[in-house]
């Protein structure tokens, strides 16, 4: 193939895969923007095979095939709620990728660099294969962390800021050498020295990240894919793979900065690791517990009745019920009576960025009532009834007013003051952050105990028509 068309075909797809990125942003254009992805890809893999590769097609074909047939049936297997897991052992691939490329590069002598050009491809491969191994083994415990295969308690060895700063300096000190040495024609050692180095550096660094800050860990851990694709870009002169590298790397540090934002986090606080627990037990920094009041489903059906202003907030809750779709019954049911129903919509609600607006979008419910937090944070002093559906973090006042909460100081959606707060949960049991919730106890909450789905679909019964 000449490689003019290469170079077309390559700029092609860098479009396709910026304006991907672009229709993502939001909801309306996202299956566009998915579909420029998807096309994008396409043009990216038939001119790579058809145009750079020359030889053991075979081999080729076999890989497609086998990694092809395991990523559709895992995409057709997970669970929406999984897909966090899925995104974290989908990164640890990318990141063996950059190694065994990189390694795979530094022995092929086809291609004799030398001088300057040499210096600049050994710190190519060296970087390529450093940031693909800690990628690799971070995104391996993630996806343990986050399958509860590894507990989400952080592991905070003594002394680990220290471990790390030497991990980091050994590295440096030895990529220094590996340049040396590979002017003279070796450099083997130094190269697998600091793999296995990277490698535990990985591990460690996850493992002291509590699973209240897993999130940040996956977004971060999409960026250094991102770096590790593009520095192998770099090292296998391939344009296309530098371009699309760097949107991944850029586009998953904003997201990192975006999440850690909304749980109010530094960012390097968040890699020091050492916050959060692995949930389910009453953590420090809880209000004294007071007295719940339940309700049932008549009570709840007929306080939206008589509700003009309803704010829903759903949670990780909604999807483990799978609710969404009897949420958007009732949506319809209570607007078609006149009741102005809105979503408030919390950046890190659910296990995954965007988690709760692609269920709501599945369940079909009209984009323009669903709401970023920011946007009706302000407006619940004048909610009549506001309905929490399986969230718990994300509601939480004591982010607000315990200063030594584990969540203090994240911004959460305030419906507490608001008329009257309805909560469907199943049980009295804490949130992903694993830390009791002073709502259920403000003599302006009601329980909803039981499965969301349940309880939403003889709310539905009750409700009036
Ligand atoms: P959580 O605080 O985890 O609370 C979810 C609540 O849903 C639980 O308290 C649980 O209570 C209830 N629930 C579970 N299954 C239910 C069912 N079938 N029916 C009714 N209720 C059910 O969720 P949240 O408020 O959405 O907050 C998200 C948390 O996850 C934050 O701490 C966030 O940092 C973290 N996180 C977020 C992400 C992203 S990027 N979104 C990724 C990983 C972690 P019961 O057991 O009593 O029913």
């Amino acid at each position: 193939m000449p490689s003019g068309v290469i170079t077309v075909s390559y700029i092609a797809a860098t479009i396709l895969f910026i304006l991907a990125l672009g229709g993502l942003s939001n909801q309306e254009t996202s299956r566009r923007g998915n579909l420029y992805g998807i096309i994008g890809m396409l043009i990216a893999l038939l001119v790579t095979i058809s145009g750079l590769v020359t030889a053991n097609y075979g081999l080729l074909l076999g890989g497609v095939i086998i990694g092809g047939t395991v990523g559709l049936l895992l995409a057709r297997k997970v669970e929406m709620t999984q897909m966090p897991e899925l995104v974290a052992i989908l990164h640890s691939l990318v990141g063996m990728a950059a190694v065994l490329v990189g390694f795979a590069n530094f022995m092929d002598h086809s291609i004799a660099y030398t001088g300057v050009d040499k210096t600049i491809h050994d710190i190519e491969t060296y970087l390529g294969i450093l940031i693909g191994a800690v990628t690799f083994t971070g995104s391996v415990i993630a996806f343990g962390k986050l399958s509860a295969k590894i507990s989400g308690k952080p592991l905070l060895l003594p002394a680990r800021h220290w471990l790390n700063l030497g991990i980091l300096i050994a590295c440096i000190w030895l990529g220094v050498s590996f340049v040396e040495q590979s002017a003279a024609g070796s450099g083997l050692t130094p190269l697998l020295i600091m793999t296995v180095l990277a490698l535990l550096f990985g591990i460690h660094m996850v493992m002291a990240i509590g699973g209240a800050d897993m999130p940040v860990v996956i977004s971060m851990l999409n960026s250094y894919s991102g770096w590790a694709a593009a520095a192998t870009g770099f090292m296998l002169n391939n344009d296309l793979l530098i371009v699309v590298g760097a949107l991944v790397g850029s586009s998953g540090a904003i997201l990192s900065y975006i999440m850690c934002r909304a749980m109010n986090r530094r960012f390097v606080a968040v890699i020091a690791g050492g916050f959060g627990t692995s949930g389910g037990s009453a953590a420090a920094g809880t209000e004294e517990a007071g007295e719940v009041i339940s309700i049932d489903a008549e009570g709840a059906a007929n306080l939206l009745s008589a509700a003009k202003e309803v704010m829903i907030i759903p949670g990780y809750g909604m999807a483990v019920a799978q609710a969404q779709h009897i949420v958007n019954e009732i949506t319809k049911h209570l607007r078609e009576k006149g009741v102005n129903v809105r979503f408030g919509i919390h950046p890190v609600a659910g296990r995954m960025p965007g988690h709760m607006n692609v269920l709501l979008a599945e369940a079909r419910v009209p984009y323009d009532i669903v709401f970023e937090m920011d946007e009706i944070n302000e407006d619940f002093p004048d909610v009549d009834v506001s309905v929490v559906i399986g969230a718990n973090d994300i509601v939480n006042p004591s982010a607000q007013e315990v200063p030594d909460s584990p969540i203090a100081g994240m911004p959460v959606l305030e419906c507490w003051k608001g008329k009257i707060t309805i909560v469907l949960k199943r049980s009295m049991a804490t949130g992903y952050a694993g830390v009791d919730n002073p709502l259920f106890y403000k003599e302006n909450t009601r329980m909803l105990f039981g499965d969301a789905k349940e309880s939403l679909e003889s709310v539905l019964k009750l409700l009036p028509d």
